[in-house]
């Protein structure tokens, strides 16, 4: 059986009404922000329950604004984990900040009890990840910033949707970013991000500022944006995110991190496999996938 890891060829097998839209929107020429992202934007505000909705290029550039906007300054340090995507380290360097990690528990989250440890003077900010879209510890991540004073910066990149007790991801940090790529949960033609804020001032800077900067994936020496892994087995096609975690990439090198500084991340970075999950995904398929996994583990 062959499981597929992408699914934008059925989420737009009939593509008559997105292209029905586009007309409209070329026909009136608005083709950078103009009324199409002003609707939205707030389409997206009212979804997630925020005052300010901003789109920007890539979940990316979503990360570094909302860095800037909390006052992320370069000599400063952000908390975050080397289990992640290379954007959440990749801004924190584009913002001019030092990256301090912290090891993830066994859900693959940020590992609270470890936060503390990892604050520096010089910290300003703390930027969880929802890996995998599932969110990380926020409540208690949220009682441990205000008790130091530091705002947090969620990135909430793989969880437009996702809820902590009712509260969508991104509504708890002074500002959150999140990712349209197209094999986001919300997608685009192309690369989107959003940035959101409650934080009236912050929205309005970030408003002035949104940008792009887009980076290659596959080449981390250069604190790029974009990296594509493959592993096809069986049929299915699984992939690792990522077999090398950011503190040991060569880029961090400067950082002065070693191989066992983040013995959990490490480990799971051997182990990890990311399977097909996505609302094409049928049960048999599902099955499959199990049932694989267990011919793996008992031959
Ligand atoms: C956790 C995380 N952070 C940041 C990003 C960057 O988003 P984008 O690819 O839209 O720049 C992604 C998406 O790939 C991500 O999964």
């Amino acid at each position: 059986m062959r499981v597929k890891y992408a699914y934008l060829d059925e989420q737009f097998a009939n593509v008559e009404d997105y292209f029905a839209d586009l007309r409209r929107l070329v026909a009136s020429g608005e083709f950078t922000l103009g009324p199409y992202v002003d609707a939205f934007e707030q389409k997206f505000a009212r979804y997630i329950g925020v005052k300010h909705a901003i789109g920007t290029n890539t979940g990316t550039d979503a990360l570094i604004l909302a860095l800037k906007a909390v006052g992320v300054k370069p000599g400063d340090d952000v908390v975050t984990v080397p289990n992640s995507f290379i954007a959440t380290t990749g801004a924190i360097i584009a913002a001019g900040a030092r990256p301090v990690f912290v090891d993830s528990d066994d859900r693959y989250q940020i590992d609270v009890t470890k936060i503390e440890a990892a604050l520096t003077p010089k910290t300003r900010a703390i930027l969880p990840v929802y890996w995998a879209g599932c969110p990380p510890d926020i409540e208690a991540i949220l009682k441990i910033a205000e008790r130091h004073g530091v705002p947090v910066v969620e990135d909430a990149c793989p969880a437009v949707g996702a809820q902590v007790n009712g509260r969508f991801a991104g509504t708890f940090g002074r500002a959150s970013a999140f990712s349209m790529h197209p094999l986001k949960p919300l997608n685009v033609w192309g690369d989107g991000g959003i940035v959101v804020t409650n934080d009236d001032a912050a929205g309005t800077f970030l408003r002035l500022y949104r940008n792009h900067g887009l980076r290659d994936r596959d080449h981390i020496e250069i604190w790029g944006v974009n990296n594509r892994l493959q592993l096809v087995a069986h049929g299915v096609e699984a992939k690792v995110h990522y077999p090398i975690p950011l503190h040991l990439q060569p880029a961090a090198a400067g950082l002065g991190y070693k191989r066992g500084d983040f013995p959990v991340t490490e480990r799971y970075a051997d182990e990890i496999i990311t399977l097909p999950a996505h609302q094409y995904v049928t049960a048999d398929q599902i099955d499959y996938m199990a049932g694989t996994i267990r011919a793996f583990y008992r031959p």
